[in-house]
């Protein structure tokens, strides 16, 4: 299994890391069949699995239940799972009992929160302090949407930059293992990437970052939405309901089930 010494040593070899999200045994299967890096139970579970608006809604047991079925399906792989809105923010003392609920009770492998503010660095101290691996997040962080007025790309303007900056510098020295960078400029991507020494992974911050992150929903074609920094591979929202139909037809029909499909069948 990948640790986080591979994570560092892919960046220093300038190895590109590729993570992708899953949120159930079979999407968990498929990803690590596929060979990725590492796996995301993102908290975009509760909009791509749930089909909540955003992802404030969602639980740290709702969390535990995907992240659970997660490890089922990928027995190999690193996992890091997400800790949502409102987990963190109260104390330290209930931002270290989410952290390890997250870990012991599904068997991943490393935490992610989002935000870079000293209360963030602080929660990312007290996570580490309890030997949990941690990744950061800036940017565009969708708990932040209504911060933000929307999902709206993040740092465009020059102090803005700097700050978004700073924020990745600190969550470096807090301890942290890797950081996504999310809905921001290129150009901030690369310059935050050749800044630290962590690996960054990027979901619509360019070319540069160490690594790419995107939701298996979006690559899949199965999302409602997909924004710009996605590249859909399949289109399976237009191929699931019209292989569903050809059930429905066969059944209606009379071609479904045949002879191959029934156990002991009849001779008429
Ligand atoms: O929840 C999620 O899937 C994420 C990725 C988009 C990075 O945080």
């Amino acid at each position: 299994m990948n640790s986080i010494r591979t994570f560092k040593k892919m960046k220093h070899k300038n190895e590109k890391i590729v993570m992708l999200t899953a949120y159930d045994y079979p999407s968990a299967k498929y990803v690590e069949m596929a060979g990725i890096d590492l796996i995301l139970v993102g908290d975009s579970l509760g909009m791509v699995v749930l089909g909540y608006e955003n992802t404030l809604n969602v639980t740290v047991s709702d969390m535990v239940h995907h992240a659970k079925a997660v490890r089922n399906g990928a027995k190999e792989s690193f996992i890091v799972v997400d800790m949502p809105y409102m987990s963190y923010h109260i104390s330290n003392e209930e931002t270290k009992r989410n952290a390890a609920k997250l870990i012991l009770e599904t068997g991943a492998n490393a935490v992610k929160l989002e935000g870079g503010k000293p209360s963030r660095i602080e929660a990312i101290k007290a996570i580490i302090d309890c030997e949990i691996p941690v990744v950061g997040h800036l940017g565009l962080t969708p708990q932040s949407i209504y911060q933000f007025g929307g999902y709206v790309v993040q740092g465009k303007k020059e102090a803005d930059q700097e700050k978004i900056l700073e924020q990745a510098k600190a969550i470096e020295q807090a301890g942290a293992f890797m950081i996504v960078l999310e809905g921001i400029p290129e150009k901030l991507g690369e310059k935050i990437t050749e800044n630290l020494s962590i690996p960054t992974i990027g979901i619509g911050a360019g070319r540069f970052t160490d690594g790419q992150v995107l939701v298996y929903h979006d690559v899949l074609g199965m999302a409602d939405f997909a924004p710009k920094f996605v590249r859909k591979y399949m289109n399976l929202s237009d191929k699931i309901p019209a292989n569903l139909k050809k059930f429905i037809n066969d059944v209606k029909e009379g071609e479904f089930p045949k002879k191959e499909q029934i156990y002991a069948p009849m001779d008429k």
